[in-house]
């Protein structure tokens, strides 16, 4: 079955598919300077939390990769340079600034080993490597289990794009929608638009009609609609940070859903690695929330829709533990009360197929 690479690590350079043009154009760019890493990540050539760690990883790699600096002291500096760089460009997804702390403590290794410049580059690219590796991986054990609790017919409901594109993997949210019906569950996946910026209709959409999944694609104002009308039999989406209750942020309009889920008696699941978790926070208040520009909601694809009126762009909303049925992450599957069941699952060692309640 298809699944779309957005990201890779190559001889040449880390190569990345720019999303803001699927799905009119398959065009790819290929990226040498980890400034300009960080600029796709802020105008979101590559998107979706998992991925954006990705491409921090291979950011930092690269900036190392290509340093001028003849000492391990000036690389130190420079390393400071390139995380905080790379930290800056998109505030809520957390597995940015997991991937960021990763290829610091690996740095930090390397340097207390060697003071060969030339083993120090080969391990931090090692290293961004080894995390996509990784991610592919998790996202294969979140869909495994995420899969059981799909139905074993019928629709179901996603939002935004938690797939390949948003992950290099499978993807979460759709990464258990793909094992599902790869494992024969006749499922058909209802795509809402999710403005402004559509991930849902350009993404997602993309995706799983290339993967030969049934869909249809609805608008985001028709998403009451379907829960009311009782054939939707559960509702998976990604997250980009969910904080130690359990509060998950994601794309906004997933809280929306989420209430109108818990109204209408269709379970609501959150699929997400363990790397998405905050547990530094207690709740969801303390999520930043990214605001994007105006001009995202006021034209669509550059054309101008509304008049020149103020307009907002909150990017993530909030979506409360108590209406998250289940939280499917590649170490198990966490039921509320979330704050004990995160946590052991934070502590648990990795690929323990638990159903932690
Ligand atoms: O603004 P985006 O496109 O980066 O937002 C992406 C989402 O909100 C996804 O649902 C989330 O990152 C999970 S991706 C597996």
């Amino acid at each position: 079955m298809y699944v779309a690479q957005p990201i890779e690590w190559t001889e040449r350079g880390v190569v990345m598919l720019d999303q803001r043009r699927l799905p009119a154009e398959e065009i790819s760019y290929t990226y040498t300077d980890y400034r300009e890493v960080a600029k796709a990540i802020r105008e979101m050539v590559i998107r979706g939390a998992p991925a954006i760690g990705v491409a921090a990883a291979m950011g930092v790699a690269l900036g190392i990769l290509h340093s001028s600096a003849k000492s391990v002291e000036a690389l130190r500096s420079e390393f400071a340079e390139i995380c905080d760089t790379l930290a800056k460009t998109r505030p809520t997804a957390v597995d940015l600034f997991w991937a960021i702390e990763r290829m610091k403590r690996r740095f930090a290794e390397l340097t207390g080993k060697t003071r060969d410049l030339s083993k120090i580059k080969h391990g931090m690219v090692e290293e961004a490597k080894q995390v996509h590796l990784e991610k592919r991986a998790t996202d294969e054990a979140i869909g495994r289990l995420g899969a059981e609790f799909m139905p074993r017919e019928g629709q179901v409901m996603t939002q935004c794009n938690a797939g390949a594109l948003a992950t290099a993997g499978i993807g979460t949210a759709l990464g258990v929608i793909r094992v599902a019906y790869q494992q024969g569950h006749k499922l058909h996946v209802l795509v809402p638009e999710t403005r402004p910026y559509l991930q849902g209709a350009r993404l997602t959409a993309w995706e799983l009609h290339k993967g030969g999944i049934p869909l249809t694609l609805i608008t985001d104002n028709m998403v009451g609609h379907f829960l009311k009308t009782g054939k939707v039999g559960a509702i998976v989406t990604g997250a980009d940070r969910i904080a130690a209750n359990g509060d998950t942020a994601n794309k906004i309009g997933t809280y929306q859903i989420a209430v109108l889920a818990k109204e209408n008696g269709v379970p609501f699941y959150i699929a997400a690695p363990v790397s998405t978790f905050d547990l530094s926070i207690p709740d969801g208040e303390h999520i930043p929330i990214e605001e994007r520009s105006a001009a995202e909601v006021t034209h669509l694809q550059g054309v101008r829709i509304a008049p020149d009126v103020p307009a907002a762009h909150p990017a993530f909303d909030v979506t409360p533990a108590k209406y998250i049925a289940a939280i499917f992450t590649e170490r198990g599957v966490a039921r509320a009360p979330y704050t004990e069941s995160l946590r052991r699952l934070a502590a648990s060692a990795s690929h323990t197929a638990a159903s932690i309640s």
